[in-house]
């Protein structure tokens, strides 16, 4: 008889508005939820002795967990179960999720979230689902900061920083996001010991720019609140350019982020870990702003996501 897991488990994928990399060192960063996250499901094996299976076709994942796995989603996995005292035999479990992996939109932090709940069911607290969602991220990003998984785990949007309770921010007017997808894949560990590499090399020159990042984070929320998108956006440009001086971005992204704003947006900046991963565009108030975008990036397929108002 292996442990009981519950049938279906949902969590949010995520966009970061404003204040990556410098959330991992404390400073404050704004993010959405995504609806698109993951559906996780599970059935019983028909012997319960048999490995647990993970399946997630959109992601092309076909996996074993087995206890010697190196595949960091079955490590990651593992961790998250045995954190929850959950089964390690016994079940077939089965994702589908409209969320592009490693493109920093929250995948790793949105399957790791939905299997705790698999495990603790629906009304777990969202404190218990992202502390085990946390030791499947750490394999996955090292010491992660914890903003993916309470998104994953929350939605809505939230005003975040490491170790406190984070707050929901309401926006006064709809946010008309475009998230574009660079199609180059990343890995947030990397990209995180490059910020950190630069910051220990120039700390009086970078440690400010992370505390300028913080700072747009505040007005950004303020604007978002506000209905302010106009400064929200050129908060944005701001943005792009300070994790740029982190070594964050990469000319594909600069390169769309300009492509972006002769679009029409109002702003755009990288998205998540950068160097890869996706552009965050905010788009302008034309009629046609989206049919722009779109045919700014014909090959790259923008996903639109409007965050609702109060
Ligand atoms: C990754 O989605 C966001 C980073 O700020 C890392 C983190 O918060 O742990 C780059």
């Amino acid at each position: 008889m292996t442990i009981p897991l519950h049938p279906r488990a949902e969590a949010h994928g995520k966009v970061i508005v404003l204040g990556e990399h410098a959330v991992v060192y404390g400073y404050p960063a704004v993010a959405a939820g995504l609806p698109q996250g993951i559906v996780l499901e599970a059935s019983p094996r028909p012997d319960p002795r048999l490995p647990i299976t993970l399946t997630i076709p959109a992601w092309d994942l076909d996996l074993e967990l087995h206890a010697g796995s190196d595949h960091p989603v079955a490590r990651a996995c593992l961790e998250v179960l045995a954190h929850c005292d959950g089964p390690v035999t016994g079940w077939a479990l089965h994702g589908a999720s409209a969320l592009p992996a490693r493109a920093g939109l929250g995948s790793s932090a949105a399957l790791t979230v939905a299997l705790a709940r698999l495990v603790f069911g629906p009304d777990a607290s969202i404190d218990d689902v992202v502390a085990a969602s946390l030791a499947g991220e750490r394999v996955f990003h090292g010491e992660p900061s914890g903003l993916d998984s309470r998104v994953a785990a929350q939605g809505g949007v939230l005003r975040y920083v490491r170790g406190e309770p984070p707050r929901s921010i309401v926006p006064g007017a709809p946010l008309p996001l475009c998230i574009i997808p660079s199609g180059i894949p990343r890995s947030t560990a990397d990209q995180v010991a490059r910020c950190r590499s630069r910051l220990e090399h120039l700390p009086s020159v970078v440690r400010p720019v992370l505390i300028a990042i913080g700072q747009a984070v505040e007005s950004g929320i303020h604007a978002i609140e506000h209905g302010d998108l106009d400064t929200l956006g050129v908060l944005f440009d701001v943005a792009h350019g300070l994790l740029g001086a982190l070594d964050v971005s990469s000319p594909a992204l600069d390169r769309m982020a300009a492509d972006a704003r002769a679009a029409g947006a109002r702003g755009a900046k990288l998205t998540g870990a950068g160097c890869g991963g996706c552009l965050l565009a905010l788009a302008g108030d034309a009629p046609d702003a989206a049919a722009r975008l779109t045919a700014a990036f014909p090959t790259l397929r923008p996903l639109f996501v409007e965050v609702a108002a109060s």
